[in-house]
């Protein structure tokens, strides 16, 4: 099959950081289709010569492992092409139309890895040149939009230019092989889905905690915020991968309905709850890998008196038969204490207690996402350690470690959804409407926070955010996976 995939924005941060890299592990592995073109498009006045020695050098920043040898990269460059664009001029799409009506691939991916204030122009600019046949795909990059009705405004620009079905709307989350395998847990074993409901599960927590601060994206960042940034989509897919039905197949719109319900089905905030549920925090200077790191507000391109947020925790609850009264802990921010992304599901201590357990220990399911990828089950157990005091139980963990179970080496986020575009599989993109529930949801909590600018906390690098966080899960009497 042929293809060409044109790259808006392919001199920049996305494209060498992540696309450039996970197109040459696919090249790599033999799973990108021969007989393709990539086509940077940016308005540098680059040849191909120079686009391809552009990303040699680029290459140099990659981790070695993923690195390409000399002779890789002479035949990974022979796919790469460079066309200078201007976005808005209507000429620079008809020369793009002319230079692919020339090879005619079987499918033609624009990909728009570019600033989201240029996507309306672009799509209509690809429609006006043509650009837009049933073997387009086009590829959208979040954000998508900084609130519901922006988001609206590009989904309608989008969708006048193409179909539903030839829209990408990227989440990397998706990509994961550790989120692949969460739909797998649930829905390709029938252990689990008895248990999978609130009379069996007290509470459900989400962490992305990444350590890491805003390093070189302060500008954007700041006019962004996490909630925006990691809730509105992230966090939130994952919840909906946590909660949803199962679907009545694997095909895109089986899964999307049922995501789209969980969205619909979380509770609408109040008053009460906005300022209840909801802690937004911004780092102070602290320590991240024993170095002293600096504040939010000392990070350059963000303003000394900002009030955008690093740090988000809340609780919400999905209103529906399955979930009513189970309270779903969300929390991501930068600057924490370590770089990890897990889930834990509490299930509901035994009903009647006949043996001496440890305080508070229960059954617990925790999904680890990253850095490790696996399942730990924790159960408890008669360990007999004091040989006297039978019967008392101890907790002990079951461990599945899915990176020694298949290898570290599996394929990578960007590379799997690269070629799921190319091959037309929408699964594991985000439906228009799932997109806007989304926002409809999270857009209370921004309105809340105009209003209310004492309600953000600060919390030293390194840490696990704010103590507010804490206070809020603890008020429910539970508590965050590694204070209890
Ligand atoms: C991006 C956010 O979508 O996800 C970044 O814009 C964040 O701010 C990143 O750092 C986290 O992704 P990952 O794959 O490193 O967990």
């Amino acid at each position: 099959m042929s293809f060409d995939l044109v790259l808006f924005g392919g001199t920049g941060d996305l494209a060498w950081r992540k696309l450039m890299p996970a197109l040459f592990q696919a090249f790599r592995h033999g799973t990108l289709p021969s007989g393709g073109r990539i086509i940077g498009v940016a308005r540098d006045a680059l040849n191909d010569a120079q686009y391809r020695a552009l990303i040699h050098d680029r290459f140099d920043q990659v981790e070695l492992a993923k690195r390409p040898s000399e002779e890789e990269f002479a035949r990974f460059a022979a796919l790469l092409h460079f066309v200078q664009m201007d976005l808005s001029k209507p000429q620079d799409y008809a020369r793009l139309a002319a230079n692919l009506r020339e090879r005619n691939a079987d499918t033609v991916v624009m990909y728009l890895a570019t600033a989201p204030s240029l996507f309306t122009q672009a799509c209509e600019q690809l429609a006006a040149a043509g650009l837009n046949s049933p073997t387009t795909r086009i590829v959208l990059e979040k954000p998508l939009g900084h609130d519901l009705a922006s988001n609206r405004l590009i989904n309608e620009a989008v969708r006048r230019a193409f179909s539903e079905r030839q829209i990408f709307r990227i989440d990397h989350y998706l990509g994961k092989p550790s989120v692949q395998n969460l739909f797998a847990l649930r829905f390709g074993n029938a252990l689990f889905e008895p248990l999978w409901r609130r009379e069996t599960i007290a509470n459900i927590q989400i962490t992305i905690a990444e350590d890491l601060g805003v390093e070189k994206r302060g500008a954007f960042y700041d006019q962004t915020g996490t909630l925006r940034d990691m809730v509105q989509n992230h966090a939130l897919q994952l919840l909906c991968a946590i909660g949803m039905e199962p679907p009545i197949n694997a095909h895109a719109d089986a899964i999307r309905d049922e995501k789209l319900k969980v969205l619909r089905s979380l509770k609408p905030w109040t008053a009460q709850t906005l300022s209840q549920h909801v802690v937004r925090g911004q780092y102070a200077a602290g320590t991240s890998g024993g170095e002293a790191v600096p504040g939010y507000r000392q990070e350059p391109g963000v303003n000394p008196a900002s009030t955008t947020e690093t740090f988000v925790a809340l609780r919400t609850e999905i209103a529906n038969w399955r979930w009513a009264g189970v309270p779903f802990y969300l929390r991501t921010g930068k600057r924490l204490a370590e770089r990890d992304a897990h889930i834990v599901i509490n299930f509901r201590p035994a009903p009647h207690a006949i043996f001496k357990s440890p305080p508070g220990a229960t059954n617990q399911l925790v999904i680890n996402l990253q850095p490790k990828d696996g399942l730990e089950l924790h159960l408890l157990a008669e360990g007999q350690e004091n040989r006297r005091a039978i019967q008392s139980l101890a907790p002990v963990q079951l461990d599945l470690d899915f990176d020694k179970r298949f290898g570290s080496e599996r394929v990578g986020a960007y590379e799997r959804l690269l070629l799921d575009v190319i091959d037309g599989r929408l699964n594991l993109f985000v439906r228009s409407d799932e997109q806007e529930e989304a926002w409809r949801w999270v857009e209370p909590i921004l309105e809340h926070w105009r209003t209310d600018s004492s309600s953000l906390r600060p919390y030293n690098a390194g840490t696990w955010g704010p103590s507010a966080s804490s206070a809020m899960i603890a008020r429910d009497g539970y508590c965050w996976s590694e204070e209890c």
